[in-house]
């Protein structure tokens, strides 16, 4: 269940699940601003800086990020957590469509794509075409913005608009997707803003659409106990308020917390699939990039994996 959601909602980037978008990609920005980034995307800030609100905007602007921590250490440790935790999860699955264009795939679908700018930033082989699918408002935003810029694909870029609760696998068909050519996916941030019948529905769709040779990546959903999550809301609002943010934006009241949804790694594995699990937390130790102070620090759940899985 969640709490903001209904069944066929729709939004743009301003609201619900699209803003979403732009907090993941504002923390993309704050990542190549560092001296030492894990990737550099070039297109965030440009995509995030009139569009992000409330206390996100403490990921661009390192003064209220420090008025936040005298404020609240907690809630501005969450917001940095936030900023590293995107900078590893881009460049897991950076990684992971390297390793897929070098073993030869030349077709990428790309799910809830939101303000994602892989198809204008990664060095693409000739031949590919990268199918980016998310809700029309979003696309259209993306493309508006970096087209106003002069910022054109590197790749044969194609918008997928359509919603993924729907029969997204007919409107993929429609840009040109082949199911006979192996391809590489990514549902990264999605799973968690899809209720549990339309997230087990995708991995099926995905899977009858890929043939041998195909690949995923995914990020599963972390999970939040109740109480945690109304703490959570409660810190930052309180920081919100004593700082005169207006904060309209609480990202767990968006997500589903269905638990009845499939475990992502065993049901590839028992549907063709040989999957391989990362935890995030061991990849943000891994890349020094773990953040001291988090609230949730101890609960394993809260941390998202990153799961890859070949096509047997
Ligand atoms: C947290 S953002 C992640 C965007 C992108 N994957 C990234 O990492 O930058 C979530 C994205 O999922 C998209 N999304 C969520 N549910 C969707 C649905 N039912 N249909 C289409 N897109 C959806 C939203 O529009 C949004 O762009």
């Amino acid at each position: 269940m969640s709490t903001l959601r209904t069944d066929g909602d729709t939004w743009d980037v301003t609201a619900s699940v699209g803003a979403t978008a732009v907090v993941v990609a504002a923390a993309r920005a704050a990542e190549t601003d560092r001296p030492d980034p894990l990737i550099r995307d070039p297109y965030a800030r440009l995509l995030t800086a009139n569009a992000v609100t409330g206390i996100w905007k403490a990921m661009l602007d390192e003064s209220m990020f420090a008025q936040l921590e005298s404020a609240d250490p907690g809630t501005s440790a969450f917001i940095d957590y936030v900023r590293s935790y995107q900078a590893v999860r881009t460049h897991y699955f950076d990684g992971y469509f390297a390793d897929a264009v070098n073993c030869g795939i030349r077709q990428v679908v790309i799910l809830a794509s939101g303000l994602d700018s892989r198809a204008y930033r990664l060095a693409w082989p000739v031949g590919t075409t990268v199918f980016e699918v998310d809700q029309p408002k979003v696309l259209g935003y993306k493309s508006t913005m970096l087209a106003a810029h002069g910022v054109k694909p590197a790749v044969d870029c194609r918008h997928v608009a359509v919603d993924l609760r729907q029969d997204w696998a007919a409107a993929l068909r429609d840009e040109g997707f082949s199911s006979t050519a192996p391809t590489a996916w990514l549902a990264e941030g999605l799973l968690m803003y899809l209720p549990a019948d339309a997230h087990d529905r995708l991995l099926e769709q995905i899977t009858e659409l890929s043939s041998p040779g195909s690949t995923i990546a995914v990020e599963t959903p972390a999970s939040y106990p109740c109480d945690r999550r109304a703490q959570l809301r409660q810190r930052f609002q309180r920081a919100a308020d004593e700082l005169g943010f207006e904060q309209t934006l609480f990202l767990q009241d968006l997500i589903y917390h269905d638990q009845d949804r499939a475990v992502v790694a065993d049901w590839l594995n028992a549907h063709g699939w040989q999957a391989v699990t990362q935890s995030s937390r061991d990849e943000l130790r891994r890349l020094g990039r773990w953040i001291d102070g988090l609230p949730m620090a101890n609960d394993k759940d809260a941390f998202a994996d990153f799961v890859t899985a070949d096509r047997r």
